[in-house]
């Protein structure tokens, strides 16, 4: 069953209001994206399996845990996903990173796809699926689509604002896969926008607007 994990630390909620307001510039707000993925890693990383190694301190060998070499990808959905790689990079080094090129069609709000590059392996590792918005759901369902087809078996998707549209899509399609989420939004407007959302994110954090 699908599972939605709410990351509702007061530093995240405070960062992610300063990235709601209309006045926060691309700087600032590309910070702030990499500073709540990071603090959005702690959650979504809290099931990673561990193992037991010895170890020698400077005072005398013990038992220590370290992680179970267990292969990760990060994949952001283009463009707004990448805001969001360097936050995971950052805790996790060892990830190989695949990109998914999507885009809604201004006039169907469909999603477009226009790149595909994944790790060989993709099949062995452990997903992360980042994007910071997820309205109608349909790039999200594309790209898990993509990642299926090319072998992944283990999905877990990261965003920062979803609607609750786009959580139920995943959830009818993909019931496996557990959606980590700083905050679900009331709904979405007319033209499919998160409301009240922070806007386009992709516009916002690279300045296009
Ligand atoms: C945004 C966002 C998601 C998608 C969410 O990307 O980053 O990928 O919309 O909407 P959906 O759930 O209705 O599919 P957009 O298509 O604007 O492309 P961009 O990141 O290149 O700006
Ligand atoms: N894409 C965005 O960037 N923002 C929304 O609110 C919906 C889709």
């Amino acid at each position: 069953m699908n599972k939605v994990v709410i990351t509702d630390h007061p530093l995240i909620q405070h960062k992610l209001t300063l990235m709601r307001k209309t006045s926060t510039g691309s700087k600032d707000f590309r910070e702030l994206l990499t500073e709540i993925t990071m603090l959005m890693g702690y959650e979504v990383t809290k099931d990673l399996q561990l193992r037991d190694v010895e170890i020698e301190t400077p005072i005398q060998k013990t038992m220590a845990k370290e992680l179970d070499g267990k292969k990760l990808a990060i994949v952001p959905i283009l463009r707004a996903g990448i805001g969001m790689v360097d936050g995971f990079i950052s805790l996790i080094p060892a990830a190989k990173v695949g990109h998914i090129g999507l885009y809604r069609d201004p006039e169907t709000c469909e999603p477009v796809e226009y790149y595909c590059k994944l790790p060989q392996d993709i099949g062995e590792r452990e997903v992360f699926l980042v994007d910071p918005m997820l309205a109608t759901g349909g790039s999200a369902t594309a790209a898990i689509e993509l990642l299926r087809a090319r072998g992944a078996k283990n999905i877990r998707m990261i965003n920062l604002v979803a609607a609750p549209e786009g959580i139920a899509a995943v959830h009818e399609k993909y019931p496996e896969v557990n959606i980590y989420v700083a905050s679900v939004d009331e709904k979405l407007n007319d033209h499919k926008y998160i409301v009240p959302g922070l806007g386009d994110a992709g516009d916002r954090l690279f300045g296009t607007k």
